[in-house]
Parts: structure tokens; sequence; C-alpha cells
């Protein structure tokens, strides 16, 4: 359970470079109805009263981030990305261990800075859960479409049973302590972590699901940017 102590960070790993979207400049940069993508997925977790401080994990590459609303917030500081989105949340746990004070028992809240559209009333469901819960907790949505299973890529093998199945989205949220741990562990086997609640699976741990809004997209695609233009606009959160 959450001590009356335990503060909440966020960490936005931001060092990707949009392979699958395929600009002229990572994805997170682009610009989303007058805002620089990463500006959105940010700008919630720096007005939250819960938040004690952001880090945003950036590629050592980068040059983007200067033109960022953010750049100079006195909350936001900067770690060094790595290689794979596991090495770049790692990274940015490690400055918080080290520099900002942070305890094991603190909550990092993990979210994609491809993830724009996240809405402030699912941030606050999912801090609200974090008081009760022990582990660490993921937003989600379940699955709608019938899944197909095909090992050519051509051809159905079969269908897979779909009402335990599950889309992980981000924020996710565990414990500092934890989550290095769960890296640590996830990097000296190889083994392959999307996310950080994979990481915490590997430990042999539940993270909670907390169901969110549907609207969370991550942008992978060009098409995913009219779509979160549309989103934002549907929240009210155009500027
Ligand atoms: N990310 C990161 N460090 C990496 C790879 C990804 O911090 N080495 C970040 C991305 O910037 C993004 C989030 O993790 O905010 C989710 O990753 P993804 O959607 O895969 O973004 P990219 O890796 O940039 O895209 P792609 O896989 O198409 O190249
Ligand atoms: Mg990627």
């Amino acid at each position: 359970m959450t001590s009356p102590k335990s503060r909440h960070w966020a960490l936005i790993p931001a060092a990707g470079a949009g392979r699958r979207f395929g600009a002229e400049r990572p994805k997170q940069y682009l610009d989303l109805a007058g805002r620089m993508v990463i500006d959105h997925s940010l700008g919630l977790f720096t007005e939250h009263p819960a938040i004690s401080g952001c880090i945003v994990a950036l590629s050592p590459e980068d040059r983007y981030w200067p033109q960022s609303r953010f750049a100079e917030h006195p909350y936001v500081r900067r770690a060094c990305g790595g290689h794979e989105r596991s090495n770049s949340v790692a990274n940015g746990l490690e400055l918080l261990a080290a520099q900002d004070g942070a305890e094991d028992e603190d909550w990092v809240l993990v979210h994609d800075a491809a993830r724009p559209c996240l809405h402030p009333e699912d941030l606050d469901a999912l801090i609200a859960v974090l008081r009760n819960e022990s582990v660490g907790a993921l937003l989600a949505v379940p699955l709608h479409d019938t899944i197909k299973q095909s090992a050519d890529g051509c051809k159905v093998d079969a269908s897979v049973p779909r009402a335990s199945l599950w889309r992980a989205f981000t924020p996710q949220a565990f414990r500092l302590g934890l989550l290095r741990r769960a890296l640590t562990k996830a990097e000296a086997n190889n083994a392959i972590v999307t996310d950080d609640a994979s990481a915490v699976e590997l430990l042999g741990l539940q993270p909670r699901l907390v169901k969110g809004r549907a609207d969370n997209i991550k942008i992978t695609h060009p098409e995913d940017l009219a779509l979160a233009r549309f989103f934002l606009q549907q929240q009210g959160r155009l500027c």
C-alpha cells in the first residue's frame, strides 16, 4: 500500500526514432494541433499536483528537445535514452534514484512520449488505484476484435479466444525499486520487454489492470496523427 510519504514521479521515454512512422524527425517531435506531440504527453504530468517531477529520456543525438515548451521547465529533467525502450526507462530510473532523491518506495509512472491523448481522468484513476496497490498498475483496454493466429502471416491457423486479452497502454506505474530490479533482471536474461509491466511479470508478480479510455493511442503510423488530433478535439483539449 502507498505510505503517505510515497511520492509520484513521471518518466517519459522519448528516445525512439519513429521508424514505422517514417517522418523526417522522430514522431514525438511532430506538430499536433500547434504543439509537439511530446508536449501534449508531458503537459498533464507537469501540471498534476500529485507528480513531484518528470524525467524525459532522450536520444543522445536528439536535436529537437530544445524546441519543447518544457525544455527549461524546473520540474523536468533529461536522462540519456538507450537502444531499446526498456534501456531508456532504466536510465531514467537511475537518474531519479541518483539525483532526484527518489526513494525505492516512490511510484514511477512511465508514459510513452508517443501517447499524447492520455485523458486527465485516466491519469487520476491510475493514481487513485495506487493507494491500495502493492505491485503496480497500468492503463489497458479489453480487446474487441476477433483475434487470428498465423504462423506464416498469410493463412489463419486458429482464432484466439479474446475474453481474457487486453491491450496494454501507458502510463504504467511501479515502485522505483521494484521496476529497477525488474528491468535489471530482464536485461540479464535477454528477455524482450516492450512495456514495463512485462518486466515486472517476469518477477512472478501481477500488475493490476486499470480499464482506460480507448483514445489513449500510441502514434505509430502516419494516419495516427490525424486520429490523435480528432481525439484531442473531442476531449476539448485543443489550444
Ligand atoms: N522509446 C525510447 N527509447 C527507445 C525506443 C523507444 O525512449 N530506444 C520511446 C519512444 O520514443 C516512444 C515509446 O518509447 O515514446 C514507445 O516506443 P515506440 O512507439 O516503439 O516508438 P519508436 O521506437 O520511436 O517507434 P518505432 O518502433 O516505429 O521506431
Ligand atoms: Mg520502437
